[in-house]
Order: C-alpha cells, then sequence, then structure tokens
C-alpha cells in the first residue's frame, strides 16, 4: 500500500506557530472522521448524492466491455485521440503519463507492440488542434469523444471538426473510428451517437467528470493502449477498503484531509502545493488541482452561509521546482502546505559515471540519478522544515497501475472528506457556469439571447 508520512506537520518538527499538535488533533477529531467516513459510505448509493465514483472499481461489467471492445479494435489503429476537458481529460492524461513507456508516442510501432499512440485534445487553441490534424492521420485514429453533458463547447467544437474531416475521408465508414463516452440518456452527444450509430459507453449517474477517471472516461483510453485496467481497478478496491477504516488513526486519506483542513483554517495556510518528485506523475498534480479546486472552493457552505473558502491548489514538479518554486516556499509567506510524492523504486536504476574527478561534480560519479532525486527531496524536505514549512509526503512503492490507481482514489476521498470538514456541497461547480452561460450567449447559442443583450454592455465596461 501507499503511505503517507506526516511528521513534517507537527509542531514538534516546525514549531507551534505553523504545526498542528497532531496527537491532540487527531484525538479531538475523532468522532467527527469517523461520522464523516461512515455517512460518505452510506450514502454512496443513494441517487442524487454524487457518490458513485466510490463504486467505479466494482463495476465488473463495464470492465469487461471497455476489454472486449479494445481488444477487438486496438490492433485497426495507429492512434486513439481523446476528445474531452477537464475531467473528461486530465485523468486519462494523468494515468497513461504516468503508465505508458516515457515517450510512448515517438516509439515505433514494434516498441509499441503495436498498440497505438494516444493523443489528448484538451484545449481550443486554433493553433495545436491545427497542429495535430496535420500530422494525425485520421483513417487510421480511433477517436474518443467524451463528455458528461454531451454539450461542453470545446469538445463539441473539436468533435465537429475531426467528424467533418473523417466522414470527406471515409464516406459512411467514418463510424468505425469514432466511439463516444457520454451519458447514458441525455445530452446532444447521445441523441447524435445514436442517430449515426457510434460504440459508445456511458459516463455513469451521479459522478462528476473529476471523479470520473475510473470509470469509461479513464478505462476505454488506458485499455486501448494497452494498459492492465485490472491492476488499476485492483489498486482501487485496496485502497477503497483501508479507507473505509473510519478510525483516523489508520486513514490516510483522513488524516491528510485534517491536515489540511486544519492548516487553513487554524494556521493560515491555504495553498496547497501538490509536488511529485516524478515526471511520470506531472499530471497527477494537474488532476489534483482540478478536484481540488472545483470541490473545495465553494462560496457557500451546505446551510446557505456565505464562506467564500477553498485552499487553492499548485502544481510543482521536483526536481524541476527546486529550480523555480523553492526559493518562494522557503522564504516567502508561510502560507502553502506541500504534498511530496515520491517514488520508492524506480523501473530503471540509472548510473552516473565516473568521468570527471573536478570538486564540485566528481561526488556524482557512481552514484544513481535515482539516489539523486530521493536525495533531493528529502534535503527539500529537511530544508522546508528548518524553515517551519509543513509538508507531507506520500510515498509510492512503484509507479504502476495497482499504486497510481491506490494513489488517485486516495486524494478522491481526502477530497470529499475535506469537502465535509469545510461542511459544503464538494461535487457541484456553480462558479463554473456563469462564464460557460456568457460564453454560449457570445457564440449564439439558442436560449440565451437575454444574456447576450446583458453581456454586450457589460463587455463595454468590464
Ligand atoms: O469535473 C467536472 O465536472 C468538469 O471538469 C467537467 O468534467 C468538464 O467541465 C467537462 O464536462 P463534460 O464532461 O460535460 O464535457
Amino acid at each position: 500500500m501507499i503511505e503517507l508520512n506526516y511528521r513534517n506537520v507537527d509542531e514538534t518538527i516546525i514549531g507551534s506557530k505553523n504545526g498542528l499538535n497532531i496527537r491532540e488533533e487527531f484525538d479531538k477529531y475523532k468522532d467527527t472522521i469517523t461520522h464523516i467516513i461512515a455517512d460518505l459510505n452510506k450514502r454512496k448509493d443513494k441517487p442524487g448524492q454524487w457518490l458513485q465514483w466510490m463504486n467505479l472499481g466494482y463495476n465488473e461489467e463495464t470492465l469487461w466491455y471497455v476489454k472486449e471492445y479494445a481488444a477487438m479494435v486496438q490492433d485497426r489503429f495507429e492512434n486513439v485521440l481523446v476528445l474531452g476537458i477537464g475531467g473528461s481529460a486530465l485523468g486519462g492524461l494523468a494515468v497513461t503519463e504516468a503508465l505508458l513507456k516515457p515517450y510512448w508516442n515517438l516509439l515505433t510501432t514494434e516498441q509499441r507492440n503495436g498498440l497505438p499512440r494516444i493523443f489528448f485534445l484538451d484545449n481550443i487553441d486554433p493553433d495545436t488542434i491545427s497542429g495535430l490534424l496535420e500530422i494525425l492521420d485520421l483513417k487510421k485514429t480511433l477517436v474518443n469523444v467524451i463528455t458528461k453533458s454531451g454539450s461542453t463547447a470545446e469538445t463539441m467544437s473539436q468533435f465537429m471538426i475531426v467528424k467533418n474531416i473523417l466522414e470527406q475521408e471515409l464516406g459512411d465508414d467514418y463510424r468505425k473510428n469514432i466511439v463516444a463516452t457520454t451519458d447514458k440518456k441525455t445530452g446532444v452527444l447521445r441523441q447524435i451517437a445514436e442517430q449515426e450509430g457510434y460504440k459508445t459507453f456511458v459516463v455513469p449517474d451521479d459522478v462528476g467528470g473529476r471523479f470520473s477517471v475510473f470509470s469509461a472516461v479513464g478505462l476505454l483510453p488506458f485499455a486501448l493502449v494497452g494498459i492492465d485496467i485490472d491492476e488499476i481497478v485492483n489498486g482501487f478496491k485496496d485502497m477503497d477498503l483501508a479507507l473505509k477504516n473510519t478510525d483516523i488513526n489508520e486513514n490516510i486519506a483522513a488524516q491528510n484531509a485534517l491536515i489540511h483542513y486544519l492548516m487553513d483554517t487554524k494556521k493560515g495556510k491555504n495553498l496547497s502545493v501538490m509536488m511529485p518528485y516524478s515526471s511520470r506523475l506531472k499530471y497527477v498534480s494537474d488532476w489534483y488541482v482540478q478536484l481540488w479546486a472545483e470541490s473545495l472552493g465553494k462560496n457557500k457552505d451546505k446551510n446557505g452561509n456565505d464562506v467564500e473558502i477553498g485552499p487553492t491548489p499548485i502544481k510543482a514538479l521536483g526536481a524541476t521546482d527546486q529550480h523555480s518554486q523553492i526559493q518562494l516556499y522557503n522564504e516567502g509567506p508561510n502560507n502553502k502546505v506541500i504534498t511530496f510524492v515520491r517514488v520508492k523504486e524506480f523501473d530503471n536504476n540509472l548510473e552516473i559515471p565516473a568521468i570527471f574527478e573536478y570538486t564540485g561534480i566528481g561526488y556524482l560519479g557512481g552514484k544513481t540519478v535515482n539516489q539523486l532525486i530521493n536525495a533531493e527531496a528529502d534535503a527539500t524536505r529537511v530544508a522546508l522544515a528548518d524553515y517551519q514549512r509543513p509538508t507531507v509526503t506520500i510515498i509510492l512503492p512503484k509507479i504502476n497501475g495497482y499504486y497510481v490507481a491506490q494513489l488517485l482514489y486516495l486524494l478522491e476521498v481526502q477530497t470529499a472528506i475535506a469537502g465535509e470538514l469545510y461542511n459544503i456541497d464538494t461535487f457541484n461547480q456553480p462558479g463554473v457556469e456563469q462564464a460557460k452561460n456568457y460564453t454560449y450567449a457570445l457564440m449564439g447559442r439558442v436560449g440565451y439571447e437575454e444574456s447576450a443583450q446583458v453581456l454586450q454592455s457589460k463587455l463595454t465596461t468590464v
């Protein structure tokens, strides 16, 4: 199992001004945490609670259909192109980047064992879309369009562009190159898919985008490029079992949620930095940023009180960002909790040859890059503690599907528990809607005429 080390948030290490008396706090919150975990598990099967993500790893049917489809189409395509944004793309990006061989898309077909390359279009930059379409042979590309609502402007405009080219190039056969992942009944994409006869997968009810990585949203792209989704599901299940423990002393999601909550509310540290020491985990930070920001940034609590709360998540990468952000983290405002993610055993053991004897670099010769990256993680953690900055460390034995799944599920449950501590609705995102509606108005969507008028006048002043 992956582990959590929270020693460096304790007041015995970083002083009582910035640190917590962890023993005392765990005791004080013992009953609250027990209640929160029991309540989440009690509510998880009820419709309308948006907690179905807690069941995703147990959906044998999805697993079976995903594997069956992937096996059928995998060797027919050179590329998989995922169209999606936010929760419909970030989990896919995080896991494929972590689990595929680095620089996967640059490997030859043989090096990829005949498996497809994978690309994510998760933005609407006209230059990058055009650039990608110039290099991809769409005839040899399986397009997985993912949108729960079925009408997200960014995703659907990409889809319309790609579908149009596919149809021009393949005629009626173009359908075989499209697989849609969307709501089972509602939404425009569902309508189109049924009319046109696309293969479809379902984003289950009561699963928000940012909690959807263990549904077909993630599992399908993973399986298409040969990632072992059984291993992923096993990681989910084992972590789920561990996190059902209602005792805070045994539940690392509850511990980390409480630490972040108390650091924010008692110590004024409302920035949460996610800093994996592994390039392969780089996009886990992007995924975490969305999860934490959209879930916890709310202006009302559950009782309707104005609260305007939420720790701001920040992404960082070790060791790279030691050379860009650590100066600020050590000496700037002491307003952050930094989560290090460390990997015990990398796939490769990379030795640094002893080719120079200069005093400044000679010591590196004969050591490994593995030693260096973990030494840097340790050194940075200790230096931060010297400056009385709180850090927690999540430790992964290895990077594989089992542990990466554990990591993502741990962070999901941590987010849900933090939301309960803040007493907010973790699963809505009303703050995203306003700008979405304004965009619809600006782009002339039917039904948004009134907003368009208001907006036109605002655009001249705001
Ligand atoms: O987490 C979320 O709910 C959002 O980030 C959505 O995933 C994102 O807005 C995309 O929505 P959709 O899947 O409906 O296209």
